[in-house]
């Protein structure tokens, strides 16, 4: 791989199941850089999962967490990917945010993919989405994307397409 400034953060948006995990995970071992998911980082820093934190603390609780530990990691000195979830960009100025602190990766998948992975994947943790039909989850994605798809698309790189991979992500952090 040619040589390329590895940004401080780098973070992966877009919605529920468009492989940010995934991506970020093999992203951060090509880089050798450490790896975070903020929905994991969120359960530890709590004690308590995400699906207890939306029925104790609300939405709003969540959010309130959320934006304090996407500030905890950034800070954190050594470079890294992080895998933020699917409602981070949207709130509590945090695309801004990220923009400041490092690169910042839309994933944009069709939401029709994305139905088929949370079916295999399954959305027992993922509170906003869970006990619903393909057809109600369908209609669900895309009432939250037509919500979310400005602060998406404030990200610095945009990638489109139904099978988005490491070696496109790559190309784009080395011309951005
Ligand atoms: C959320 C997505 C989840 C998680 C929380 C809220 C959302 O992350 O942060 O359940 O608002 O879309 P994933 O995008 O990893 O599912």
């Amino acid at each position: 791989m040619d040589s390329m400034e590895i940004p401080k953060n780098i973070y992966l948006t877009g919605m529920p199941g468009s492989g940010k995990s995934t991506l970020g995970k093999a992203l951060a071992d090509k880089l050798q850089i450490a790896f975070f998911d903020l929905d994991h980082y969120i359960e530890e820093q709590a004690g308590k999962d995400i699906n207890r934190i939306f029925n104790e603390d609300g939405e709003v609780g969540f959010r309130a967490i959320e934006r304090k530990c996407l500030v905890t990691l950034g800070e954190k000195p050594d470079s890294k990917v992080l895998a933020t979830g699917g409602g981070t960009p949207c709130f509590h100025g945090n695309i801004d945010y990220m923009n400041q602190m490092g690169a910042t990766i839309f994933l944009q998948v069709p939401l029709e993919v994305i139905v088929q992975r949370l079916s295999q994947q399954g959305t027992d943790e993922r509170p906003l989405l869970r006990d619903k039909t393909a057809k109600e989850l369908l209609g669900q994605l895309h009432e939250h994307f037509a919500q979310r798809k400005s602060f998406y698309l404030q990200a610095r790189i945009h990638l489109e397409g139904s099978s988005i991979t490491l070696e496109q992500i790559i190309d784009a952090l080395k011309i951005l």
